[in-house]
């Protein structure tokens, strides 16, 4: 999807006519309180002494930390199940055969250093509309299922398993726990060779809804309550391999080096000047790195690093990597040293469903709610299903715009709203027909 298609489904959405809220809004509302303090209990799986967690996919803290998201379910009184690629599925028994299924949830794994919020909100929001539909005992129509995702933070794992997404040479990739995914998936209870079971069919799920953190600045600094999502920016990352020729720090003479670490910190700069040399909001970064052979006597002979770049225009992307591999040729032919790269993901633009942005507009508005249709430039689980399903996604403003840190933080009245939104939306779902 190029940014023309995003744009004009954009202008459409905001354009479409708004479907007029009912008079009178549901009476039903989440447990707050309940919410917040399965938050902060979950925050303690992986604490580190930042504040954050280290809770990444596949580690101790993430089984222990879904070891309680499924005590939370089962209390819920979801009956909970672990498909073959490790997402953790509750169902609720109280539901009519024969019509496609309702989804929600997101995920509970962090990155390395991460905040108590990102994908926690949206999985445990779910578990609480799962347990405030028992406490109030409201009808329901279609199956419901309430999922935490595997891996979402290593590349949406589970849900790119489920949307049959996942290729089998992602197996052997090493996640931020040092296990492959291999491993990792038969860590927390998956099985790595029956992933094409944990596929959906066709038809099988109606609709998937995700709340979330907005993990940026824009309903924070506007004071808007929540974010309807439009479209979930395309991912692109690369590992880039940096070879020269490790030689000694003190008697090779600085005009005769291949310096891996030097054209490496070159390339990096190249990066930024080309990624910030185009109009738009793409980004690009390196965020992680590896220095060989790592010693202060020894003049680095090869540097492996991650380029990721995101936006909206997918074509854009290709066309600024094409640019920096041309440029990095420049360097590899001074520094004599070579580049080379490999693709390690590739998860284009999604937009979310009209039909499904104007759902939650109309819960915003009942509940009186400020909102506004905005994309997201983190990744979601939704960005892979909506492969599969029509997805919506509902954002909760993140003070400061920070994410991925331990300053992460969302107010818990924001959090219950955006609870409360995903209730809302889903029960108008659980009304259609079909
Ligand atoms: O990387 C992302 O955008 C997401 O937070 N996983
Ligand atoms: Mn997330
Ligand atoms: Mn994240």
């Amino acid at each position: 999807m190029n940014r023309r298609q995003f744009n004009r489904t954009l202008a459409l959405a905001a354009t479409t006519p708004f479907i007029q809220g009912r008079a009178q809004p549901l009476p039903y509302r989440v447990n707050g309180d309940r919410l917040n303090r399965s938050l902060r209990a979950l925050s303690s799986f992986g604490r580190n002494d930042l504040g954050g967690v280290d809770r990444v996919a596949y580690s101790e803290a993430d089984l222990r930390g879904r070891e309680m998201a499924m005590g939370l379910m089962q209390s819920a009184g979801l009956s909970v199940r672990i498909d073959y690629a490790g997402n953790i599925i509750g169902t609720r028994p109280e539901s009519a055969s024969g019509l496609p299924i309702l989804a929600l949830g997101s995920h509970i794994d962090s990155v390395p250093q991460g905040g108590n919020y990102d994908g926690d909100v949206g999985a445990l929001g779910a578990i609480e509309v799962a347990a405030t539909l028992a406490d109030q005992k409201i009808p329901t129509r279609h199956p419901m299922e309430f999922i935490i995702f595997a891996n979402e933070e290593g590349g949406q794992t589970g849900a790119r398993a489920m949307a049959g997404r996942l290729a089998a040479t992602d197996l052997e990739r090493v996640s931020n726990s040092g296990k492959t995914l291999r491993e990792g998936i038969a860590f927390i209870g998956g099985d790595p060779d029956r992933l094409d079971a944990a596929q959906r069919k066709p038809g099988e799920l109606k609709a998937y809804l995700e709340l979330h953190i907005e993990q940026g600045p824009v309903l924070d600094a506007e004071g808007v309550q929540i974010g309807v999502v439009e479209g979930i920016v395309g991912i692109h990352r690369w590992m880039v391999t940096v070879t020269g020729f490790s030689n000694h720090a003190g008697t090779t003479p600085m005009d005769r080096r291949q310096d891996a670490l030097l054209a490496a910190a070159e390339f990096i700069q190249l990066v930024n000047r080309r990624v910030r040399a185009e109009s738009g909001r793409q980004v690009g970064t390196v965020g992680w790195m590896e220095v060989e052979p790592g010693a202060p006597n020894v003049v680095p002979g090869k540097v492996r690093l991650t380029l990721e770049m995101r936006d909206l225009d997918w074509p854009k992307i290709d066309r600024i990597f094409g640019r920096i591999r041309l440029e990095a040729e420049e360097i590899s032919s001074r520094a004599r040293v070579k580049f080379g790269y490999e693709e390690i993901y590739n998860n284009p633009p999604r937009l979310t469903d009209p039909g499904l942005q104007e759902e939650i507009r109309a819960s915003c508005h009942e509940l009186g709610l400020s909102h506004k249709l905005m994309p997201s430039g983190a990744g979601h689980d939704a960005q892979s299903l909506s492969h599969i399903v029509p997805v919506g996604m509902i954002f909760v403003p993140s003070q400061n715009g920070i994410s991925h840190s331990a300053e992460e933080f969302s107010a818990p009245d924001a959090i219950t709203n955006g609870a409360n939104v995903l209730l809302h939306t889903l029960l108008k779902l659980d009304q259609e027909a079909g």
